[in-house]
């Protein structure tokens, strides 16, 4: 009995395959595509694969030769319509033990299986292709999972109480990508389900400002797992601490971008509910402006999307997000719409241009307490240095409008206002081609210089 992996695009082929083998008490695995061929080949060991060349994503000859690369020893039985005398030869040369034509006859291919068995008999175990940090692998229970087989495991991004999140990078596709998942100890049924509240919020999303999710699964130790755009760059927080203050003109383009993102959110009825510096990335991107990329949907609640299991779980009055950037309806536990992500928006807003958020205390519950009855330090005595126009102080107690009646209705209106100072101030509406040129170049050589000149704005 051996195991083998039959992969071919024509499922009626595959049926007959697949039954033909199962009838000669051998172990089949039938695949459609080169991806699930792949992922198949680096979860199990088989005796044989039954490669197709012309497949939907990936094709079989270039698939075998990443799996040659990467030291994959398994014999390979070519089946395909190729049949000129250079296909066959490139079939052969990229690591196919045989070659057979379509049309053949199923007596020839059988024949041929058998002779591919018996060759292999004598062949050495398969080795794992990924080539992941064991370490990492060792203390997140990684170890022997279909995820740690499918991508290579290099670094942790960031680890909160509850998740964490790797860099990791897909060795057939060589893309760079963030996995997400729920640290083993902290497994329970609502966490479960706000992170697939989460998965699935994001997958509804498609908009440059927000990272994307491609996948979503839980391992064989079920720990839940989302496989993610992987940003390279470091979260706003992380900036301001390194860089300091932004140029207004750089803080203007940030927040104008997350509104841009925000407001694609709303449109399909996602809440985010955990606006905060540190759920927001800049990506680099070489010789222009930083991307903004919003990230951390975990608190989010879908509005109007199909009911969700995790939906039940969101009692009222529950209270989300973080005391620094929570609205005055949320701390009251009172049904939150938009206007309550444009409130922690406008806490990013004053942070962003004073480097201090609008309301701190001793503690959270002392914290909430100034967000329901205190007023914000207006803007120029929460940063003495830097002198602001003076709609850019309407904008800011505009949206940290205690009542959501008064404040901004949404982040179009935000923006609207935002995008009318920028231009007020003698900015374009976009960047220019010199201002990307020039502007990292101006960063580099002269950091404060450019937060200088902008607050004299
Ligand atoms: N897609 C990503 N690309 C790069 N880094 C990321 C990505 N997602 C998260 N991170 C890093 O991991 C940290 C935690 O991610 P986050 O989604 O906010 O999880 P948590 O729910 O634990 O707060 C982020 O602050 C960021 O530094
Ligand atoms: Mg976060």
């Amino acid at each position: 009995m051996a195991k083998i992996l039959a992969v071919d695009d024509d499922a009626h082929l595959l049926a007959v395959m697949q039954e033909w083998l199962t009838h000669e008490q051998h172990l089949v695995d039938a695949v459609g595509t080169g991806l699930d061929c792949w992922e198949h080949l680096q979860t199990a060991a088989y005796d044989l694969v039954i490669l197709d060349w012309d497949l939907p994503d990936i094709n079989g000859v270039d698939l075998l030769k990443r799996y040659r690369t990467a030291g994959g020893t398994t014999p390979v039985l070519m089946l395909t319509g190729r049949t000129s005398v250079d296909d066959k030869a490139e079939g052969l040369d990229s690591g196919a033990d045989d070659y057979i034509t379509k049309p053949f006859h199923m007596k020839e291919l059988f024949a041929r299986i058998r002779a591919a068995l018996r060759k292999g008999e004598s062949l050495p175990p398969p080795k794992p292709l990924a080539t992941s940090n064991q370490e990492l692998l060792n203390n997140y229970g990684l170890v022997g999972t279909s995820l740690a087989a499918r991508y290579e495991f290099i670094d942790v991004l960031g680890e909160g109480g509850v998740g964490v999140v790797f860099k990791a990078r897909h060795p057939i596709l060589d893309k760079l990508v963030a996995v997400k998942m729920i640290q083993k100890n902290e497994l329970n049924e609502e966490i479960v389900a706000r992170f697939e509240t989460e998965a699935r919020a994001i997958s509804h999303l498609d908009h440059p400002n927000i990272a994307t999710v491609y996948d979503y699964g839980v391992t064989e130790r079920r720990q839940p797992f989302m496989v993610m755009e992987f940003i390279e760059g470091k979260t706003l927080d992380q900036v301001m601490r390194e860089r300091g203050l932004l140029s207004f003109e750089e803080a203007l383009d940030i927040l104008i971008q997350i509104c841009d993102g925000m407001s694609h959110a709303h449109k399909i009825g996602i809440l985010h509910r955990d606006l905060k510096s540190s759920n927001l990335m800049l990506k680099e991107v070489a010789g222009s402006p930083d991307v903004l990329k919003i990230l951390d949907f975990g608190c989010a609640k879908l509005r109007g999307l199909r009911a969700q299991k995790s939906q039940a779980l969101t009692y009222s009055g529950e209270i989300v997000g973080s005391p620094l950037y929570i609205s005055p309806e949320q701390i009251h536990g009172k049904d939150a719409d938009e206007r309550s992500d444009v409130y922690s928006l406008g806490c990013v807003i004053y942070e962003v241009l004073t480097d201090c958020v609008p309301h701190v205390a001793e503690d959270a519950i002392a914290t909430m307490v100034k967000h329901v009855s205190e007023d914000v330090l207006p803007l120029h005595q929460a940063c003495p240095n830097r002198t602001f126009p003076h709609e850019m102080d309407q904008v800011v107690s505009k949206v940290l409008e205690k009542d959501p009646e008064k404040r901004y209705q949404s982040m179009c209106e935000l923006r609207t206002d935002l995008e009318q100072l920028r231009r007020k101030v003698g900015l374009k509406g976009s960047t220019t081609w010199w201002q990307r040129l020039v502007g990292p170049l101006v960063k580099k050589l002269k950091p404060s210089a450019t937060a200088d000149t902008s607050s004299r704005l």
